[in-house]
This record gives structure tokens, sequence and C-alpha cells, in this order.
């Protein structure tokens, strides 16, 4: 009889956790094969759903040991496609979905500790149970989880005051390639002791480790809100508004979104149920949001009385107060759908750009006129957080036989190239992933790549850690 010839990867994964933790039913890898936007699709190995952080130490060790590469995978959210494995048939995805509890939630410290495959809806309710708030807010908050939520560095709707996913991080528990844990789940808000080893694996998407748990930032519960949608004749005005309500609101300002015509025009032909709060005829409109911890606080009044200044200025043209917070949900329902009308509007060529905010509106100008002039039959949906200076500076085709994926890579080239011209960001909150390893490599500094690859290397010395995602 022959000798048996050394198991398959596979063979050896299921040997050695069962089919409870490796599964390789078609069913199941379907949906963890192909990325949200249904652009990429991969071939995973298998899909591991651990159960505990030591099943995640245990799969990492052994993919280490076996050099086989490793996709971690949140809510499958992602943008840029980071949680898809290749095409090879030889990457393990592995879901954090089963580590989904929420550990502690401490009032007095003004913390929380929770699993990254936790939902962030879940987390928001955890916060709001204990009557406390985190701010984090998305479109896709009750699919996406934490976990991806960090591996991204997510940004969203209240950046403005609350900062991104980084900001709200108080410490981490992840594993590292090799099956290590390290944590830092302490939760205090001081602590200076040498380098921030946990802020390297926010927003790393995957590359350097697992995250396994977080502990996250609690805020005061907003308890009165002021909400308007308002008519702005230009970007330009928009800059000028955000301005003037900084300095009447100070910290209090969470929301300062910026709308083109185009996106309610979207909206009203592909989401006609939802509501829209003004009807005037403007080229631009802005929704913006006060919040106060003070029940009592007269937000609604003092944004009033700051948008009858900026009318006086020419800032502002119309303007819409939430009397309630059923109109305050309807206005950011708004806001919430405008990329669903546009997937329903057809295929579209996304870009996100961050900039200095008082180059935005040169920007727009610029590259919309650049748009106009080189892609036939293109329509500018250019839309964000403009109180972030982050721009989805998305393009669509105006119908069905404009084959706007045609012109990706001339539009993407001109487009970031006058955000670098500006000193601006070719992926403001997205992140990298698969989609943008070559904007990366392109526009990041030699210096910065050499530290990244080194970095890198000092975590993952293998290269079993989402290969192929951020760094060529
Ligand atoms: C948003 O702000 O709506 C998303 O980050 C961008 C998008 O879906 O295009
Ligand atoms: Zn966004």
């Amino acid at each position: 009889m022959m000798p048996a010839g050394p198991a398959s990867p596979l063979a050896q994964l299921i040997a050695r956790f069962g089919t409870d933790l490796i599964v390789t039913e078609r069913s199941a890898l379907e949906a963890v094969s192909i990325d949200q936007h249904r652009r990429h699709r991969g071939v995973p190995l298998a899909l591991a759903l651990p159960r505990t952080v030591a099943d995640v130490t245990s799969l990492l060790a052994f993919c280490n040991a076996a050099r086989i590469g490793v996709v971690p995978q949140g809510g499958n959210t992602g943008y840029c496609a980071a949680a898809t494995p290749d095409a090879s048939g030889s990457q393990l995805v592995l879901s954090l979905r089963r580590l989904n509890k929420i550990r502690d939630v401490d009032v007095t410290n003004g913390s929380l500790i929770v699993e990254s495959g936790c939902l962030l809806a879940d987390v928001q309710k955890s916060a709001a149970a204990a009557g406390r708030f985190f701010p984090l807010s998305l479109g896709s908050e009750g699919s996406c989880t934490i976990g991806g939520n960090l591996s991204t560095n997510a940004g969203g709707l209240n950046v403005l005051r609350y900062g991104m996913m980084r900001e709200l991080t108080l410490g981490l528990e992840v594993v590292l390639a090799d099956g290590r844990v390290l944590s830092t789940l302490q939760a205090l808000r001081k602590d200076n002791t040498g380098y921030d080893l946990k802020q390297l694996f926010v927003g790393a998407e995957g590359t350097l480790g697992i995250i396994t748990a977080a502990a996250l930032k609690l805020f005061p519960a907003p308890r009165a809100a002021g909400t308007a949608f308002v008519a702005v004749p230009s970007p330009a005005a928009a800059v000028a508004l955000l301005a003037r309500l900084r300095d009447g609101l100070g910290e209090l300002i969470n929301s300062f979104e910026l709308l083109p015509n185009v996106a309610l025009r979207l909206l009203g032909r592909h989401l006609p149920a939802l509501r829209q709060p003004l009807t005037t005829d403007s080229p631009w409109f802005v929704l913006c949001e006060a919040s106060s911890a003070d029940a009592n606080d007269p937000l609604t009044d003092k944004l009033g009385r700051l948008l009858e200044a900026a009318i006086d200025a020419g800032e502002v043209t119309d303007a819409a107060l939430a009397q309630n917070e059923r109109e305050r949900r309807e206005f950011w329902e708004l806001r919430e759908n405008v990329p669903e009308a546009q997937r329903r509007a057809g295929p579209s060529v996304k870009h996100d750009v961050s900039l200095p905010i008082g180059r935005i509106a040169d920007f727009i100008t610029e590259a919309g006129t650049w748009i106009t002039a080189h892609v036939e039959g293109s329509v500018l949906v250019c839309y964000g957080h403009l109180g972030d200076g982050n721009l989805h500076f998305n393009i669509s085709g105006a119908n069905e036989s404009v084959t706007i994926d045609a012109h990706a890579d001339v539009m993407k080239r001109a487009v970031h190239d006058m955000v670098a011209a500006r000193g601006g960001s070719f992926s403001a909150e997205h992140g990298i992933g698969q989609t943008k390893v070559g904007e990366l490599a392109r526009y990041a500094s030699p210096l910065e790549l050499e530290l990244m690859r080194n970095v890198k290397k000092m975590f993952d010395p293998n290269g079993i850690m989402n290969p192929g995602k951020v760094l060529a």
C-alpha cells in the first residue's frame, strides 16, 4: 500500500478545528466571497467561524505555521473590497460574527468593551440603554460591525464633533499573526507609556492582526438637537456657513453635510416615499445639526437665528428647521439614502477624497468642469461630509447607454491628481482594501511606503494577514 501523502491545507484545518469552526458549504461561502458592490469576487479556501478569542489564537497560529492567507471579515459592507479573498482558492476567510458580545459598560469611566463581531447598531443601543451615547453613525450601521469599523477607521456622520473610529478607541485586544494576544483594554484616557501600538491596528484593514475586542469611548446622551435642511447657492457659501455655525455654536455642531441638487432629484425619482423638506430649486443643500446634553438647550431657536443672519449675508437662500424628532429623522433619511438612490440609478464611479476645507470649493469647480468636459454623458453626484473636508465625488451615467465604468481610470487619475495638488487625500474614509493599492503606491511618499512595509514585516513576517490588501 502507498503511504498517504500530506493532507491538503483544507483537510488539515478541518482535522484540527472541526466543521463547526471550518465551514465549506457552498451557500455559506457565497456570501463571504463577494464585496458589497459585487465587483470583486474571490474563491475562499473555507470560512472560519471562531467562537472565542482562543479559537482565533489557534487558527492564526495554525495558518501562520502552514502559510495560509487569512482574510478577516466583519459585516462585509466596506467599499474597497478589503474583506474579499483573492481568486486562488487558498485564502481562509475568518468572520468575527460569533464574537459579538458586549463585555462591559462602564458609565463612570465613560467606556464600553465590545467584541469585534458586534453590530455597530447594537453598540449604539447598549450605550443608549445606559443613558450614554456612542457617536459613530453610518448608513450601514445595522449591518457593519465594530471590528470592520475599527479596521477601516470608519468616519460617518458625526466626525466633525466626535472624530473617526481612531479617536473613539481607548484600547484593543488583537490576535497577532503568530497567535499571541496583545491587550490594551484598560480603557484609560491617559497612558503615555511608549508607542501607542493599538493605533497601528486601527485602519490597518486586517493586514497586521485581528482585532477581537475594543474599549470604546462613551459620551453624554444628546437630549436636545437643532437640525436644519438649508439651500445654499454654492459650495463656497456652504463653507462660509460652516464657519458661521462653528463660531455661533462651538463644539455643539456635530454634522455638516453637503448635498447637490442632483442627489435630491435622484432621491425623488428612486425613493419617492422620502419627504423632501424644501421645494426650492437650489444647486446645493446642507444638512446640519447641533446637539446638547442639556434637554432645555433651545438649539432650534439658536440655529434659526444663525441661519437668518446667513440669509442676510447671502450664504443661504432658504432653510427648513426640524420641528420634532420625526422631521429630524426625515432629514437624515434623505442624506443616508443618497448612496442607495445613486445605486438604483445605475453604476457609478466613486471617489472618496478629502481636502483642506478652504480648498474644497475651488476643487469642486475645477474637478466638476473637468468631468463635464472629458466624460460625455456623465452626471456628477458630489456630496459628503463637508464639515470634515470629505467629499464623495461620484460620477454616474446620464442614461443606460453611457458605460461610466469605461472612464473610471482616466477620471480617477484626473480627480486624484487635482486632490493631491491641493494637499488632499485620495481616500478619506473608505480605506485602501484591494481597489486602491495602486493609488497608495502612487501618492504615498517613498519614505511612508518604506515605513509601512517595515511595520507590516514586523507584525506579519510570513505575509498571512489579508495578503494583497493595502500594500502591494
Ligand atoms: C456616505 O457618506 O454616504 C458613504 O460614505 C459614501 C457612499 O456611500 O458613497
Ligand atoms: Zn461617507
